[in-house]
């Protein structure tokens, strides 16, 4: 009786422990969403950069060496396991498939081999030079060397309508302008090919906006939207509408969302010419 009732009292004090914690987590939140939601979206992430770099600089030795997902990211040979990137690449009927990885980090996670086919790689992400010189000092020679270009910036380093898939995994939820970065991965895909987004569901909430954390991607009627606190929601279905074919669906903790390019009725905007988006500035005082 009294060992059932010393259970019990230690059950309480641990429900109160993690009500506690959970307490605290919420209030911290609370506050990051306040603090973020004040800022420009230019300014959080500037100030983010210096964690992400500290991030990958602490933990990508160790993933590499020990972490299988890591280490089938360093191998060359590494087949192709996502299983919507497989089925799109099976869609397209040349030999040669040519695939772009925006916000790749330093090794992107795509596989690289398809039975059949030649994938052409491209991975690029803002922070590639720092990536580089962590992999270069702990012996790490990536398959995919990542070039250094920023989503916002991609229109003034790749040509419009030349990738077959536009690729980007847990990252655009890091930038400045991700309304932006969608409109320029429509706009760098062929017309009638793909844009393929997966990023955990109302990540800037699950992270506690730490960091370069700052919008959330969520599922509302059947739509893509981005938010987060001090900006419009943004209903990217209605952004998208003359562009691209919008499919979204949750796979567990992921929204994942497919852009399927329409005919160009016009030939793509320049840098120069594209609208303020719904969310920063047109320059976003990069
Ligand atoms: C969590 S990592 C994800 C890396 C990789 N996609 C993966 O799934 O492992 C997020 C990446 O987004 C990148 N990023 C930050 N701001 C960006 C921007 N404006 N455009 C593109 N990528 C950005 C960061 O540098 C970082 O490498």
């Amino acid at each position: 009786m009294s060992a059932r009732r010393g259970d019990r009292a230690r059950l309480i004090e641990a429900s109160k422990h993690f009500a506690k914690r959970l307490g605290a987590a919420r209030a911290y939140r609370f506050l990051r969403a306040l603090s973020v939601g004040r800022k420009e979206p230019v300014r959080v992430w500037r100030e983010g950069l210096r964690d992400e770099i500290a991030f990958w600089e602490q933990v990508l030795p160790a993933r590499v060496a020990t972490d299988p997902g890591y280490r089938l990211r360093a191998d060359p040979k590494a087949p192709m396991s996502d299983p919507l990137m497989n089925f799109l690449i099976g869609r397209i009927p040349e030999e040669s498939v040519s695939i772009i990885d925006v916000g790749a980090g330093p090794l992107t996670a795509l596989g690289k081999t398809y039975p059949g086919k030649r994938l052409r790689i491209t991975a690029t992400d803002p922070l590639a030079a720092e990536y580089v010189r962590i992999m270069e000092e702990a012996g790490i020679s990536p398959p995919v060397r990542p070039i250094e270009c920023l989503g916002e910036d991609l229109l003034d380093r790749f040509q419009p309508g030349t990738f077959d898939i536009a690729f980007a995994r847990n990252a655009l939820d890091h930038c400045i302008d991700p309304v932006r970065v969608i409109e320029n991965m429509v706009d760098l895909v062929k017309d009638g090919r793909f844009v393929l987004l997966r990023h955990l569901r109302s990540v800037a909430e699950l992270n506690l906006y730490r960091g370069l954390h700052q919008w959330n991607f969520d599922i509302e009627q059947g739509q893509l939207v981005i938010w987060r606190t001090g900006r419009e929601r943004v209903d990217m279905g209605r952004v998208l509408h003359d562009t691209a074919a919008v499919d979204c669906f949750e796979e567990g903790p992921w929204v994942v969302c497919l852009l399927t390019k329409k005919a160009s009725a016009a030939p793509p905007r320049s840098p120069g010419e594209r609208p303020t988006t719904h969310l920063v500035g047109r320059d976003a005082g990069r």
